[in-house]
């Protein structure tokens, strides 16, 4: 498969790296740039695990040609920390128990992330409409959506 040099922004990051043309996002992710964070749980569009953020609009990495993101600035779990500080979500998320096993984490937490930005008061339903595609099979939701509901309450 022909290679072609991708440039992006991962993370506030710019980065330059030799991509096969028919590389998905989540593998340019986890095996390119080792941000493993974004998870590859049903390889499929059908659990939200590899949720990222493209150019801030959550994206499933696991049905997106990294080629397609030239230009773009991908977000991760890993750019979500500033300086040593868990953003509002991850420790929300921490506080109130929303993860359990971790897996569907990184993506609930970047679906949520682009929720926010564009509904910063979101309502219970809001919240479960923007965590729709994302399976958990540990905690049941109440917890996530009590986390997400924290975060957007949090002043900080
Ligand atoms: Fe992408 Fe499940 S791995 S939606
Ligand atoms: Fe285990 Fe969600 S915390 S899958």
């Amino acid at each position: 498969m022909a290679k072609s040099v991708l440039r992006l922004t991962l993370n506030d990051q710019p980065r330059e790296d030799a991509v096969a043309d028919n590389t998905l996002l989540v593998d340019y992710l986890r095996e390119v740039t080792r941000a493993t964070g974004t998870k590859m749980g049903c390889d499929g569009g059908e659990c939200g695990a590899c949720t990222v953020l493209i150019d801030g609009q959550p994206r499933l990495s696991c049905l997106t040609l990294a080629a397609s993101c030239t230009g773009k600035h991908i977000e991760t779990i890993e750019g979500q920390a500033k300086n040593g500080r868990l953003s509002r979500l991850q420790k929300a998320f921490h506080e109130h128990l929303g993860a359990q096993c971790g897996y569907c984490t990184p993506g609930m937490i970047m679906a949520a992330e682009g929720l926010l930005r564009v509904n910063p008061k979101p309502t219970d339903q809001d919240i479960k409409e923007a965590l729709g595609g994302n399976i958990c099979r540990c905690t049941g939701y109440v917890k996530i959506i009590e986390s997400v509901r924290a975060a957007a309450e949090d002043p900080a």
